[in-house]
């Protein structure tokens, strides 16, 4: 199959490139190569590479700034998820589209299942909703959401907490009362690997669908678990609440995502984060 990627060099992009690359025939774009933005440009690509499958790895990931460039988050991850989804119904393509948790409000406590009313708490959250409204609109689509992302290749939480304690922190203290799963990006890339190829022979696939490692936990867990498997028995993690850390957007308190539909369509469970983590920390050595 031919496959495009756009935002080919972020964390996912990268990622899903090395995960196809030794079956399939896939034309990565980074930015240099193509914005998604430039609408003559992305005609162009999408007319060139003709591809069976389209997966849009590019977005405004600030999620923090874009609370003062809500404009330039909702160009990039809403306008240009609207001329993708055009080019790809000219170029009869499959667009595949990565969306994530803060469409949520985060106030239910049980996962969130793909049917649930959306209600987005920040600028970030309200432009990844407006991409996901815009890649439906394509006559063939597929919209993944996912969460709590970690891989070599971008910036991520388990980087923060070893850069705390190579900095010699020995006392972190991390939120207690915002809920997730932890998604390591290899895992992720081969989750839309195998959804993709499934919605691209049937139709009927089409919509919506949620990917996360197992099992949830809180980011207190999460780092519990990378100073464990680090062997550091010398550094401590303290919970405390998220009103300690005020950040300038807010995060959905409960974003557990419900894999249902992912693992009915593929027949497969999702992986665990924790062995992702020993790679991770493993390739990072
Ligand atoms: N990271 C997470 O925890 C997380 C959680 C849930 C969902 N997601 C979603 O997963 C997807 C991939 O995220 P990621 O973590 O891989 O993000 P990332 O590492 O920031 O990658 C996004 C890529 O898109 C590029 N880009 C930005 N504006 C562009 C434009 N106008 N045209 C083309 N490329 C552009 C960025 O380039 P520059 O670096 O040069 O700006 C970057 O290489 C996104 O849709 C994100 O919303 C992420």
């Amino acid at each position: 199959m031919r496959w495009m990627i756009t935002g080919a060099g972020g964390m996912v992009g990268h990622d899903l490139v090395s995960a196809l690359r030794e079956t399939d025939d896939v034309r990565a774009f980074d930015r240099a190569d193509l914005d998604i933005t430039d609408e003559p440009a992305v005609t162009a690509a999408l007319r060139g590479a003709k591809p069976d499958v389209i997966v849009n790895c590019a977005a405004y990931t600030r999620v923090d700034e874009a609370e003062n460039n809500e404009a330039l988050a909702t160009a990039v991850n809403g306008e240009g998820v609207r001329l993708l989804a055009r080019a790809a119904d000219e170029a009869g393509s499959l667009l595949v589209h990565l969306s994530t948790d803060f469409v949520f409000d985060g106030r239910k406590r049980q996962p969130y299942e793909i049917t649930d009313a959306v209600g987005p708490l920040s600028a970030y959250g309200r432009s990844k909703l407006l991409g996901e409204r815009h890649a439906l609109t394509a006559r063939r689509h597929l919209v993944v959401r996912t969460a709590w992302l970690f891989g070599l290749h971008g910036p991520n939480f388990v980087e923060a907490i070893r850069n705390q304690v190579m900095k010699g922190n020995k006392e972190l203290r991390v939120v207690n009362d915002q809920r997730g799963r932890p998604t390591y990006t290899p895992h992720l890339a081969r989750a839309i690997v195998r959804a993709s190829r499934l919605a691209h022979a049937d139709p009927e696939m089409a919509g919506i669908i949620h990917y996360a490692d197992r099992p949830e936990c809180s980011w207190f867990d999460f780092a519990a678990a990378i100073v464990e498997e680090l062997g550091l028995g010398d550094v401590t993690v303290s919970p405390v609440s998220t009103a300690a850390f005020p950040r300038p957007a807010p995060r959905p308190a409960y974003s557990v995502l419900s894999t249902e539909r992912y693992e009915k369509i593929t027949g497969m469970a999702t992986e665990e984060w924790r062995p992702g983590l020993r790679e991770y920390l493993a390739k990072r050595a």
